[in-house]
């Protein structure tokens, strides 16, 4: 925008702003915009008002702590008031922090530092008197919060009496409560599943979480309690260190951060939080910074306070993982089911880590929800290595020519029909392999390391080469040439040569592996060695009737109705016979009693398997010939109990019934399917 303002003017819109969006974040926990953009708008602000004082008041928003309490709960008032962190955003800032503290203490040796991981929940305050919880409260507005005592009593980690002896009769705990990852992530794919409002990110889910009027709702939401400092306390003399306070509520039953760690001076807090910045992905619980807490709390005194915050302490953030940028337009990109799946092309923007330039959008249920349109602001959240997400729409920014977005009738490539089958919510082009994206993602996967697993043929290959028209389908890799290949782009004699060879050797491959490959819809690997086993010939799979076929164990109506309707295409079964043609071979599969070596056997899955999950785990069973049952009994053979088993676990425990973790199982099903 090029048109002056006064720096009053400018003042007053972002107060405005600003409100909007503490009103939005605190009262209605709906954030419209990511943390990065308010903290620029805050920081901007606190520039104006230092450059020109004389438009600093009382009521604007740099002078405020947080929001106003909710209508529906109790307000309580915080005796002594929960206050806030100033920021730094780099090394230099930290190093300036440091500087500061010595200027006001007059010294210059190093400061000794309390590191904590900065938790990404909501602030909350417990008090404890004679050791038994009575009230939970929010930071709300810094001075008065809510009371939500009923809430956090639902919360495992929160414990409703202090252990040990010699305890304070008064105690004010303070801490955040907030959702793990995979709380979060369980908590939105319920959402999904019942086509309510996601949560935009684990924050927000823990205070639309603590902030339930129903505290069973609370309950159900897998809350985690970690305590960072203390209120009042009251006939009980605390030790001198901040780190020591910590271990001591540790030691009352109360939960801390098990990164804290004490080091001395700005360099090593740089590299506390450089260490912290790669451990980040695999913490469970999301931390957006980290705080850096003088550790002597008689030098605490001595620093004291500024208005909102408090001078020894600071919070060093991370790069944000949420930002705005704009939705340019909506792109339509067709898999190998034909699956119409809308790509968002984005205004580039660097957000956790990376520049983010494109986003999948999934479906078009997941547009209508979103309320997305092109021309939009939309949050973007890179959390991990999780792909971007687009996690809402800032409606108010939408402009005046902004533009639907329109699942297009006809495919983008090939200009068949899409269609839609009710209850799905995918759109596909009707094309099949008419359809040249179909045609590539049907080779790539053909070629793909659980299906021939050609080596050297890569995604970019298969492009180029149907691109180029040298191939139509997989059949036709295997009459490719030395001379086609060697005419190819970025390709020499000796590894089109090997290409060749590598073609040459996975002509010979099992059914199993050569079923897979087909791409039939629903067929993954488990039930391609199912039906594999049970068919024993690639003929009498095509000839079985669907009563045949749903005689194998983990195929059900979908799924034979997919293999009956590939087998009846006529170009599927030309690919079959040249295929054949060209050498691709599988040796017979035995008749061998063992391929169904847990015939008889009834097995209990229970917990996360993390390396396949439990639906797959329950197919290959299946395919051993295995029942698998959904509760442990006498009759269970075998318990397989994965991460976070509980209580399956403990029954086959009482009954004395074999149980096997998740490297166990997965080793057991190798050896089994091996034999097959
Ligand atoms: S100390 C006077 N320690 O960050 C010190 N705060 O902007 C006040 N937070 O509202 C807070 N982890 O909710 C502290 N280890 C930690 C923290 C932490 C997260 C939050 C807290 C506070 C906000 C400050």
């Amino acid at each position: 925008m090029t048109h002056t303002r006064s720096p009053a003017q400018e003042v007053a819109q972002l107060r405005e702003q600003l409100n909007e969006y503490n009103y939005r974040y605190y009262v209605l926990d709906d954030p419209s915009v990511p943390d990065a953009e308010y903290d620029r708008q805050m920081r901007r602000l606190q520039q104006l008002e230092v450059d020109y004082p004389e438009l600093l008041s009382d009521d604007s928003p740099t002078q405020r702590v947080g929001g106003q309490a909710l209508a529906g709960f109790s307000q309580v008032k915080h005796e002594l008031p929960m206050l806030s962190l100033d920021n730094a955003f780099s090394s230099d800032e930290l190093q300036a922090f440091e500087k500061r503290l010595q200027d006001r203490l007059g010294s210059t040796s190093p400061i000794e530092f309390a590191c904590e991981p900065k938790l990404d929940g909501i602030a909350v305050s417990l008090l404890y008197e004679d050791g038994v919880l009575v009230q939970g409260a929010t930071r709300g507005d810094g001075s008065t919060g809510e009371d939500i005592t009923a809430n956090v009593r639902t919360i495992a980690s929160i414990p409703l009496r202090l252990r040990g002896d010699r305890l304070p009769p008064l105690l004010e705990v303070r801490g955040e409560i907030y959702l793990p990852k995979a709380g979060f992530e369980a908590l939105n794919e319920r959402a999904r599943a019942q086509g309510d409002k996601l949560f935009v990110n684990p924050r927000n889910a823990a205070a639309g979480s603590l902030r339930q009027l129903d505290p069973r709702i609370t309950a159900t939401r897998s809350l985690q309690m970690c305590c960072y400092s203390i209120g009042r306390v009251g006939g009980f003399e605390l030790p001198s260190k901040h780190s020591d306070v910590l271990k001591l509520l540790n030691g009352w039953g109360l939960r801390i951060n098990a990164e804290m760690a004490v080091v001395e001076g700005a360099n090593a807090c740089q590299s506390y939080y450089e260490q912290l910045a790669i451990k980040r992905p695999r913490l469970p619980y999301e931390i957006d910074g980290i705080v850096f807490k003088v550790n002597e709390l008689g030098l605490q005194q001595r620093l004291g306070f500024v208005s909102k915050a408090p001078r020894w302490a600071i919070a060093y953030k991370f790069p944000a993982q949420e930002e705005m940028t704009r939705l340019l337009d909506v792109e339509f990109q067709v898999g190998r089911t034909g699956a119409v799946t809308p790509v968002a092309r984005l205004d580039p923007v660097f957000v956790g880590g990376v520049t983010v330039s494109n986003a999948t959008l999934h479906n078009m249920d997941e547009v209508a929800r979103l309320d997305a349109q092109v021309g939009d602001t939309v949050v973007i959240r890179r959390a991990g290595d999780v792909i971007p997400q687009i996690v809402k729409v800032v409606l108010e920014r939408r402009p005046h020519n902004a533009r639907a977005i329109v699942l297009p009738r006809a495919c983008p490539v090939c200009g068949s029909e899409v269609e839609r089958e009710e209850g799905e919510a995918a759109a596909r082009c009707s094309g099949g392999l008419f359809c040249g994206a179909q045609r590539k993602e049907a080779i790539k996967h053909f070629s793909s390391r659980k299906a021939l697993d050609i080596e050297g043929l890569g995604d970019k290959l298969v492009e180029q080469l149907v691109d180029e028209q040298l191939i139509q389908t997989s059949a036709d890799l295997f009459s490719l040439s030395l001379e086609q290949l060697c005419g190819l782009d970025r390709m020499g004699e000796k590894s089109a040569q090997n290409l060749l060879d590598a073609l040459d050797k996975k002509r010979i491959t099992t059914l199993p592996r050569f079923l897979y490959a087909l791409g039939i819809r629903e067929v993954g690997e488990a039930t391609a060695l199912s039906l594999a086993r049970h068919f024993l010939t690639l003929e009498a799979l095509q000839e079985a009737s669907e009563e045949a076929l749903l005689e194998v164990d983990d195929v059900g109506p979908i799924v034979a109705h997919h293999i009956q309707r590939f087998f009846r295409q006529a170009h599927n079964v030309e690919v079959l016979q040249a295929l054949q043609a060209r050498g691709v071979s599988w040796p017979a599969m035995e008749v061998n009693p063992d391929s169904r070596p847990l015939e008889g056997e009834t097995w209990v899955l229970t917990g996360t398997l993390t390396s396949m999950g439990r639906p797959e785990g329950k197919s290959r069973l299946q395919a051993l010939g295995a029942k698998v049952a959904g509760s442990v009994s006498a009759k269970t053979t075998v318990v397989v109990a994965g991460e976070k088993a509980g209580s399956k676990l403990t029954k086959a425990e009482q009954l004395q019934i074999p149980v096997l973790d998740e490297s166990a199982f997965v080793a057991r099903l190798a050896e089994l399917e091996g034999q097959g």
